[in-house]
């Protein structure tokens, strides 16, 4: 649950939304660097498309600050897979991933959910109610597919 607390960042202003009509992809691609996630630029208009092309998408902002986003792929009946959860250094340990997680959550109409996470935020996800897989297989790219990457 999202409150106001003592850090710097004052809660009381963000809102969260499901319309990518208001996003500015430039914005949101500045949000993906500063989280900081992956490691290659994000094309503001590649972003758009994923965006667009997801079934379920979670906006934050700030008092109209772009601040946090993330996203769902999901086939509307059985499977669907949880990407791009990015929260700005500044509101991390908010409370805010998890809210945006459970509202992500509502918008599946599946039970089956699945997603890889970035090392190091395992944590995080089991906080969401995420736990490993013993089967679980993925095909990557070559920078992820690098043991030293540690998703492998
Ligand atoms: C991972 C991320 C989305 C989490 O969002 P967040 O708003 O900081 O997380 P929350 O404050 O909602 O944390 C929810 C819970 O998870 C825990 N948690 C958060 N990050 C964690 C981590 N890396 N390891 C272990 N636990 C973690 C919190 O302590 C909290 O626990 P609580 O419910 O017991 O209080 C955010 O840190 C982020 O954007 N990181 C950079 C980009 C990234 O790596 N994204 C993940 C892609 S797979």
């Amino acid at each position: 649950m999202v409150a106001e607390n003592e850090s710097s960042v004052e809660l009381s202003c963000i809102t969260f939304s499901d319309c990518l009509r208001e996003v500015n992809w430039e914005e949101a691609s500045t949000v993906f660097e500063l989280a900081p996630l992956g490691r290659q630029k994000r094309e503001p208009e590649k972003l758009k498309r994923a965006f667009e092309a997801s079934y379920a998408v979670i906006v934050v902002y700030d008092s109209g600050k772009l601040v946090d986003m993330g996203r769902a792929l999901c086939d509307g009946e059985y499977q669907a897979a949880i990407y791009d959860m990015v929260v700005l250094p500044e509101y991390q340990g908010k409370g805010i991933g998890k809210e945006m997680i459970s509202r992500i959550f509502k918008k599946l109409p599946v039970e089956n959910i699945i997603l890889y996470s970035v090392p190091g935020r395992e944590g995080f996800y089991m906080k969401c109610g995420f736990r490993k897989m013993r089967t679980a297989m993925a095909k990557l790219n070559p920078f992820m597919s690098d043991q030293d990457s540690g998703y492998l």
